[in-house]
Parts: C-alpha cells; structure tokens; sequence
C-alpha cells in the first residue's frame, strides 16, 4: 500500500527542476510549490538583482539556485543552459514559463509586439527544451519519466476578450507544441504537458486585476467565482511532476475555476 500514499505518489523530493521566468507570478508560484516540497530548484529571468534576491529569499525553505538570462535571445538561452550543465548531470522537471504579452488594437498591431509574443513564448521554449534534451533525458526512466511543463493559457484555448491577438495565437502554439513535443519525447520517457491558467494576479495581469472592483468583474465571470491562488498553480504543478502523472503525456490542462466552459455568465 505504500506507494499509494501521497507522500509517495506526489513527492517532488530531491527532484531536480528549472523554472523559467521563475522570479515572480505564476513562476514564482511553481517555485515554491516545488522548494516547499523538498526539489531543488533553478529560476531564470532577465533581472539579475530580482532573480538573485527572490533566489536569496526562498533559499531559506530550501534550495533554490539563480542563472538569470534573456531566453528570448541565444546568448541568454545559451548562458541558461551553460550554467543548468556546470551544475548538474540531470535535469528531472523543466517548466517553460516565461513568457510576454502585448496589446494593440488590431490595425495598428506593432510588428515588435508579434515578434516579442513569438520568440518568448514559442520559439525559446522550443529550442530551450532542444537544448536541454541530454539531461532531462539522464533524469528520465520508464519507471518515473522526466517532466516538460508547458504554460500555456485559457487564451489559447479559446478567443480571448482582450486585443493581445498573437498572444493568444501562441498560447495556442504552446498547448500544440505539447502534444507535438509529448509524442516525441514519450519514447524517451519525458512526459510534456501545459497548464492552462486562467487569470492570476501577476505583473501581467496588473491591469485588468489591480483593484477589487476588476477582480470581483473577472470572477463574475468564473463558476467558482474568484481568481487562481498561488496554491491552485503550486497544486497542478506539483502533479504533473510527481510520480501520479507519470502516465500523463500530451495533456493541456485548464487551471481557470472553469472560465472557459461558462457559458452562462459574464465574459471578461
Ligand atoms: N498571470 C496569468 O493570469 C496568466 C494567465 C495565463 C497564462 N499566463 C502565462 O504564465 C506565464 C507567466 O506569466 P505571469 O503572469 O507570471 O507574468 P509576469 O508576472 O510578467 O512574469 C513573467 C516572468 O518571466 C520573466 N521573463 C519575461 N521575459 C523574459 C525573457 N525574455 N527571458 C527570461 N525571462 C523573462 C520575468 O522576469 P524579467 O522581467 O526579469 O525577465 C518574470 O519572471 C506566462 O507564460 C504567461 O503567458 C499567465
């Protein structure tokens, strides 16, 4: 019976994991989701002296080791990378968080917006994972495979109110670069996986959950009638890295209360 106890089945003790955009919100969350849980943990983001500080700060519950870097550029990839390997010979849980939004109203959408949105959110995620390959697959095992966590969003999965047009387009790209992704991997026993959050308050989502008054409007809108708490992203997140999903591969998973199901209240 033993391995069906929680602390069996959900344990991320002495896991391995590298948070990107790791220094605040829902990266942040996942970090001490993790650190929390006994994992030793990695967070990158560009900042060096905030990366640093939160790394400092959360190195008091447990491990948590800073590589800042711009993932939107090669040389920031590359440096992330260096640092993960002088470090380690495994790498058991990889989530690919950071990302970028950008509105515009749609005929004067900037062309720096698109490439922003894109090269953050799709196409370093890609490589990242590319380049990351040969230690998750020296954490990876038949038995308890390594872990690629995607995050996507619930405007990937639906049309989202908001004029962040390539935004949702390659949200829609993460969750399908999952399965995609799932489907190669899986042969070499790395499961990968997106969460799919709704809102939670963050520096992105400042300007439409910065007051009570817009976040009681954005929970009207949700059937359990509030916004994601940090345990709620620290929950899925230890799920999808513990030995319960180990048979999870391909799965985008909405993390919104049931925003994008609700059809019978407000939008927002
Ligand atoms: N919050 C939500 O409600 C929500 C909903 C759906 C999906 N998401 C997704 O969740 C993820 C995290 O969003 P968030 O709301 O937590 O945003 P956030 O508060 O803006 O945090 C973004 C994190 O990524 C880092 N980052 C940004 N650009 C980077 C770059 N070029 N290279 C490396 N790190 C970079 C930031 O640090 P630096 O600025 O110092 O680099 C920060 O640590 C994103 O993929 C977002 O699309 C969020």
């Amino acid at each position: 019976m033993d391995s069906f106890k929680l602390s069996s089945l959900f344990s991320v003790e002495g896991k391995v994991a590298l948070v990107t955009g790791g220094s605040r919100g829902i990266g942040l969350m996942i970090a001490k989701g993790y650190i929390a849980n006994g994992a030793k943990v990695y967070i990158s983001s560009r900042k060096s002296s905030v990366c640093e500080q939160v790394a400092e700060e959360l190195s008091q519950y447990g491990e948590c080791i800073a590589i800042p870097a711009n993932l939107a550029t090669n040389e920031g990839r590359e440096k992330l990378v260096a640092g993960i390997k002088e470090r380690e010979e495994k790498l058991d849980i990889l989530v690919n968080n950071a990302g970028a939004a950008w509105g515009a109203p749609f005929n004067e959408f900037p062309e720096k917006g698109y490439d922003r949105t894109f090269d953050l959110n799709v196409k370093s995620l890609f490589l990242l994972t590319r380049d990351l390959i040969d230690l998750l697959e020296a954490a990876a095992s038949f038995e308890d495979p390594a872990r690629v966590i995607n995050i996507g969003s619930i405007d990937g999965l639906s049309v989202p109110t908001m004029d962040n047009f390539p935004y949702a387009a390659s949200k829609a790209a993460v969750h399908h670069f999952t399965r995609v992704l799932a489907a190669e991997l899986g042969r070499r026993y790395i499961t990968v996986n997106a969460i799919a959050p709704g809102p939670f308050e963050s520096q992105m989502t400042k300007f439409f959950l910065d007051t009570d008054e817009k976040r009681a409007e954005v929970a009207k809108a949700c059937p359990v009638g509030r916004t994601g708490q940090p345990e709620d992203m620290a929950g899925i997140a230890i799920y999808l890295a513990s030995r319960a999903a180990s048979y999870v591969n391909g799965a985008v998973i909405p993390v919104d209360g049931g925003i994008i199901i609700n059809k019978r209240g407000d939008t927002f």
